[in-house]
């Protein structure tokens, strides 16, 4: 190379790699600004969010309209029209709402989204879950739009209210409107969890709450006298039952034998009895009344009928004067009575889109999973819908709901780039006569 085309080199790059760090910066501080939106429950700022969506909605020339399903609880659904409208649409949902924080615990304040300089790692409630995810998708398509890419199927974002509380007002009332039937939806993305690990984690389904509460009742007595069947005595012998079960499927999981997802959880959450006496309590009765409360959430591909059986037969026996209730009880199965999960076989195409999409974006990728807890997925599956949980996440300490919630920008700008491919692949996906893409057959 001569002396010039070095030079001429050299500039060049150097021009290159200000180009991209301004970018950079400019999509990290679009992040930023998002982060700084105060949404925490129980009162989210969501009219702040929305016009913040809405803004960088009119930077991409997205179509967008708000939807108040309910009061002061806005959608925002944004639209790019695909060359081919008539073909089923790609929904990226997210939610943006975040739960509450205890400011005086973290390290950085989490609604200043600051940076911290030496190891690159943005503070923010909603960092992981899932403001990240909400502009990951912008910014992907920001990126495809300005490389000229043309979508054949439509792409739609919308970002729902209050999942952090249900989502009840939200992405269940968004799926089951007709506004959704007429986007004829062909698959959804929603959020999963960040991996300490590198690789990226994929959810098909997720664990169905069971929130149950028994009670015991037995005849009061003296504390010094030894009855059979008091209330105490026989919900005891429950939490014993119980105990032993929770420890058979911890133990499935600490011998590696299933993931956290795929057993049936069981957590004591209260314990209320005794007889209150101005100083606590009364110490010389034996109260006729005890309950306790468990918060269990079972996979869709665990026998939700027979644990149904096993809470009636031995952990609130009628044999031992025991009842009990469910606060709230989500069945696994769907309106056609089979369990709620997305295929992640060769019935559906969308899972190995992605997964090949991640490995062309150089992401790796484990094996598919079942969300522990509760996401809006589940609206959209129980609408026969498939939807895939994913939130680009790798290298990163699991920190949703926690104190100092943070992901690194390398992992954020990362993630950017990994949708861009899944949406590449998913835009321009046709689907063949049998299901299958026919140029994938060729090759
Ligand atoms: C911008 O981010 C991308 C994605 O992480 C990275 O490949 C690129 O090197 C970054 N540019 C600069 C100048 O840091
Ligand atoms: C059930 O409760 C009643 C009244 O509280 C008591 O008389 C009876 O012994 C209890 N039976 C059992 C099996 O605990
Ligand atoms: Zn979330």
């Amino acid at each position: 190379m001569s002396f010039n085309g070095l030079f001429y080199f050299i500039a060049v790059a150097l021009l290159l790699l200000t180009t991209s760090t301004i970018a950079n910066d400019s999509i990290l501080s679009r992040f930023q600004q998002y982060l700084q939106i105060d949404t925490a429950h129980p009162s989210p700022n969501y009219h702040k969010a929305a016009d913040f969506i809405i803004s960088q909605a009119k930077s991409l020339s997205l179509e967008s309209r708000t939807i108040e399903f309910v009061k002061n609880k806005p959608l925002i659904l944004l639209k790019w029209t695909g060359k081919n409208p008539d073909l089923p649409s790609i929904l990226l949902n997210s939610h943006t709402d975040v739960v509450p924080v205890e400011p005086h615990k973290w390290s950085h304040p989490p609604f200043d989204a600051a940076i911290d300089h030496e190891n690159g790692n943005i503070y923010a409630r909603g960092s992981q879950d899932m403001k990240c995810v909400g502009l990951q998708y912008l910014e992907a398509i920001r990126k495809l739009k300005d490389a000229k890419f043309e979508p054949l199927r439509t792409i739609y974002l919308s970002f729902v209210p209050d999942e952090e509380i249900g989502g009840h007002d939200g992405a269940e009332k968004f799926a089951n409107s007709e506004i959704f039937d007429e986007m004829n939806v062909g698959i959804v993305l929603d959020e999963g969890l960040a991996s300490p690990e590198d690789y990226y984690r994929l959810f098909y389904a997720e664990r169905c709450p069971m929130w149950l509460v028994i009670k015991a009742t037995g005849a009061p007595g003296h504390g010094a006298k030894l009855y059979d069947n008091t209330a105490m005595e026989n919900l005891l012998k429950s939490i014993e039952s119980v105990r032993r079960f929770r420890a058979s499927q911890l133990d499935m999981v600490k011998a590696g034998l299933k993931e956290e997802g795929e057993v049936v959880s069981v957590n004591m959450v209260f314990l209320k009895a005794g007889t209150p006496s101005p100083t606590g309590f009364v110490m010389n009765l034996q109260p006729s009344e005890a309950h306790a409360g468990f918060d269990i959430r079972v996979p869709p591909i665990a026998d939700q009928a027979s644990l149904e059986r096993r809470i009636a037969e031995e952990w609130a026996p009628a044999s031992r004067n025991m009842t009990f209730e469910y606060k709230q009880k989500v069945s696994v199965y769907g309106a056609n009575g089979k369990p709620i999960l997305t295929a992640y076989d060769s019935s559906n195409p969308w899972w190995s889109l992605i997964e090949e999409a991640i490995v062309k974006a150089k992401g790796k990728i484990g094996k598919p999973e079942i969300f522990p807890a509760s996401t809006d997925a589940r609206y959209f599956r129980m609408k026969g819908v498939p939807a895939i949980g994913f939130s680009p996440m790798a290298n990163t300490p699991i920190l949703l709901h926690d104190h100092n919630e943070f992901l690194n920008k390398e992992e954020y700008l990362k993630g950017i780039e990994v949708y861009e491919s899944i949406l590449k692949s998913f835009a321009s996906f046709v689907e063949g006569k049998n299901g299958k893409d026919p140029l994938r057959d060729e090759l």
